[in-house]
């Protein structure tokens, strides 16, 4: 059979996906587009040292669009994957898609059917699902092992303030300066979606302040925003994501059931806690370092989660239904960020609860086809919000200016 052809637009991160795609057996990488052009000249290396001669390199998206692929990872910003996802849907494409799923619930509303419509395969590339230690907290919540979700914590901080100008080269409006505070939610929400299989039902919206080392960056956003969420069995689950000064690790992820417990820990450990019946405070303690499903991942980022991301998308695509049901798809997807888009309502509002829709019900779309609440003003239109309510002095220019000096001169945030 031959190979799926894959395009990959965005060769940042998109590299990630490219370098799973040289030598895979079951599909060849043929086309990248991306308008930085160092960034094209690194992926040309890495391609051509692999053997491959035949990709096609693209600085223009529409002569990327027009090229032959089957399907597309899309490692573009993060803001915009939506039009893009649906544009390709339309055209017989599967799409795989970095995060974020959408910025708007509009958008939710039309990915969704836009996949519904299509009938091609979409995946959602949230990788930090699938680490070894979140896929047994996953395998184990569901065997029963800590009994039913009482409570959950779902955390990703990453201070970003030292590769500032890198990942932003100074430019006042890229999405990491643009984005609401309760934006990049689902590294936290995500792992806990997938290890419970639960739905989140409402949620109220919290962030911090914005703090001198990030604004003088030109960065307005509030550092940190957090979402209290309530799931669909009465389970409280805090996430956490942002920019904050923190100890090692990055990530924490935490279930508390009516019988047990479960704990990632530090460096690919996993804690969990499990009482029988009538055992109460008697249970018994396990610290072990579980392996990952294939062992192919363990070589790979992000803790192994990045090998599962594309590995997925195109088994998916090969009618795997394994992968498929491991897989996230666009309902899931979209419940890993609608309550980040939701809890800015709720920030917005002093931090009041609001209802998170199941848009699997087509009843329940119509309240939000026309929904554009946004901080990116051409998404937004008439429903734009600033990404900081709190009133904190607008960033004049010459902070970017300084920051795009730092990008080119190779310097630190
Ligand atoms: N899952 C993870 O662990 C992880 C890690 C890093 C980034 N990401 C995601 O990956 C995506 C890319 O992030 P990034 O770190 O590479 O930074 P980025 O968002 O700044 O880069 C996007 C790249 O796409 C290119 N691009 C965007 N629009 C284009 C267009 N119309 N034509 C040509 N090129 C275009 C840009 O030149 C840039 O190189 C984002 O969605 C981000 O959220 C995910």
């Amino acid at each position: 059979m031959a190979k799926l052809k894959i395009g990959v637009f965005g060769a940042g991160r998109g590299m990630t996906m490219v370098r799973q795609l040289l030598g895979n057996p079951d599909a060849e990488f043929v086309a990248v587009c991306d308008m930085y052009q160092p960034s094209l000249d690194r992926c040309r290396k890495e391609a051509e040292e692999a053997g491959l001669d035949k990709v096609a390199y693209y600085t223009d998206f529409e002569d990327f669009y027009n090229h032959d692929m089957d399907a597309v990872v899309l490692a573009n910003y993060a803001h915009e994957h939506t039009p893009y996802s649906i544009r390709f849907l339309e055209s017989g494409r599967h799409v795989m898609s970095e995060s974020l799923t959408c910025v708007t619930m509009k958008e939710a509303v039309e990915l969704i059917e836009a996949v519904e419509r299509s009938g091609m395969v979409y995946t959602y590339a949230e990788n930090y699902c699938y680490t070894a230690v979140r896929w047994e907290m996953r395998e184990r919540y569901r065997r029963g092992d800590i009994g039913e979700l009482m409570y959950a914590e779902g955390e990703y901080v990453h201070d970003c303030s030292s590769i500032w100008p890198k990942i932003t080269r100074g430019e006042r409006d890229h999405w990491r300066n643009q984005h609401q505070s309760t934006f990049y939610c689902t590294h936290s929400i995500g792992p806990i979606l997938s290890i419970t299989g639960l739905r989140p039902v409402k949620v109220s919206g919290f962030e911090t302040q914005n703090r001198p080392f990030m604004w003088n960056l030109g960065s307005a956003v509030p550092c940190a925003g957090m979402e209290i969420i309530t799931l669909e069995n009465g389970a409280v689950f805090k996430s956490l994501h942002g920019g904050l000064k923190h100890n090692e690790p990055q990530s924490n992820y935490q279930l508390n059931g009516d019988r047990g417990a479960m704990k990632d820990l530090a460096h690919g450990k996993l804690a969990v806690y499990t009482e029988g019946e009538n055992e109460n405070c008697r249970g018994k303690h396990e610290i072990y370092e579980p392996k990952p499903v294939i062992e192919a991942a363990a070589a790979t980022g992000h803790g192994g989660g990045d090998f599962f991301t594309t590995h997925y998308f195109l088994q998916s695509i090969l009618g795997d239904e394994v992968a498929r049901e491991r897989a996230i798809d666009v309902y899931k997807a979209v419940d890993m960020c609608i309550p980040g888009i939701l809890a800015y309502k709720s920030i917005c509002n002093d931090n009041c609860s609001v209802k998170i829709p199941n848009l699997r019900n087509k009843e329940e779309r119509d309240a939000y086809r026309n929904d554009t609440f946004c901080t990116f003003p051409e998404i937004a239109g008439n429903q734009f919000v600033p990404v900081n309510i709190q009133g904190f002095e607008p960033i004049p220019d010459s902070i970017y200016d300084e920051v795009r000096r730092k990008w080119l001169a190779g310097e630190e945030g």
